[in-house]
């Protein structure tokens, strides 16, 4: 009898994220295998997809084209690695953000897989030079890097190995546009890839404006979710420059000095310490205070937002 994975998906990590990435791909219609070094955590990720997968169904949020019932039954868990590794098309490793730990996992898939399957990790920010430099299958190597909570944030970075090859890269591509992610091609591996390079350049002017006393922790979350990201949920920076004028040259024309002046004042990296720490945590905790009830509170809030958001975004669809 052939393999429950075969011509489908292994998680190799059934935390946070690898639940997710379960419920996407079987939103997209694949089998998929749970693997866990925990016994333990397999049955809760089970327990925890099947309760998800029912709510979003009954609030109309359920991806895909398949009903609750059908996406849970393509989902299976498995306490035994290369049993649940035999015959898949692609392995998304989801283990702890440890070098180490994960070096381990991809040597252990390198002895167990074919010549066809994709290796590829979740790591929020480890190279995949790091990571699968010397294995055997490095060709079928790369870093699908998602954004949380994936099942609304479609982002997935994806960033080859030196050694990847571009078959790897084209069908990681695919197979994430199958399951209604959206994808993009990193070209060269870079720390920090794309997502977080932009992240930690707008937290470090942020927190600089904090520090320099120019805005308050609260107004400066303010420009963002009120001003800047009410455009950047539906265009980037580059179109955002593009519209804002008669097109790009006229943009870079217009305000090319004015952005260099600016962009000149810039202050040095911050320490992220001190007293600028208790004052901005001072302000959040006022907003959403930091004990796991009220952080899971406000997290259930920030998800409902971005789930209708992406609604939104789809309905929004340039024609
Ligand atoms: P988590 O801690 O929720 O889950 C990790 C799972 O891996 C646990 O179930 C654990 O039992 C399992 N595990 C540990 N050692 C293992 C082994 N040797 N074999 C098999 N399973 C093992 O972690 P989370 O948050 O799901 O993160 C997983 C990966 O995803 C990390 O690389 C992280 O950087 C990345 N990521 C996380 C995001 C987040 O917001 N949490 C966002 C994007 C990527």
């Amino acid at each position: 009898m052939a393999s429950p994975a075969a011509g489908g998906v292994v998680i190799v990590g059934s935390g946070l994220i690898g639940r997710s990435w379960a419920m996407l791909f079987a939103s997209g219609g694949l089998k998929v295998k749970l693997y866990d070094i925990e016994q333990q955590q397999i049955t809760k990720a089970l327990e925890n997809i099947r309760k998800e997968i029912k709510s979003l169904e009954q609030s109309g949020s359920l991806k895909g084209s398949l009903s609750a019932e059908q996406q849970l039954s393509l989902i299976s868990g498995c306490g035994n690695l290369a049993e649940a590794v035999e015959g898949a098309m692609h392995i998304q490793e989801c283990v702890p953000e440890d070098l180490e730990l994960k070096k381990k996992i991809f040597a252990q898939l390198d002895r167990i897989a074919d010549d066809r399957v994709i290796l590829s990790s979740s790591s929020s920010c480890l190279l995949p030079s790091k990571l699968f430099t010397g294995l055997v299958h490095v060709k079928q190597c790369i870093v699908a890097h998602p954004v949380n909570p994936p099942y609304y944030v479609p982002l997935v970075e994806l960033v080859p190995h030196p050694e990847t090859a571009p078959a790897t890269m084209d069908r990681t591509y695919a197979l994430m546009k199958k399951i209604g992610q959206s994808p993009v091609r990193v070209l060269k591996e870079i720390d920090g890839f794309v997502l977080n390079r932009l992240q930690y350049a707008i937290i470090s002017e942020a927190w600089r404006l904090v520090e320099e006393g120019i805005v308050s922790p609260n107004d400066l979350d303010l420009v963002m979710s009120d001003g800047l990201g009410m455009r950047y949920a539906f265009i980037g920076p580059l179109e955002t420059m593009h519209l804002n004028a008669e097109g790009m040259v006229s943009y870079c024309d217009r305000y090319s000095e004015g952005m260099k002046r600016v962009l000149k004042t810039f202050g040095p990296v911050p320490e992220f310490s001190g007293a600028t720490v208790e004052k901005v945590n001072q302000d959040m905790c006022m907003k959403v205070p930091d004990d796991p009830e009220h952080l899971a509170a406000r997290r259930q809030w920030r998800d409902d937002c971005l789930m209708k958001l992406s609604i939104l975004k789809h309905q929004m669809q340039p024609q």
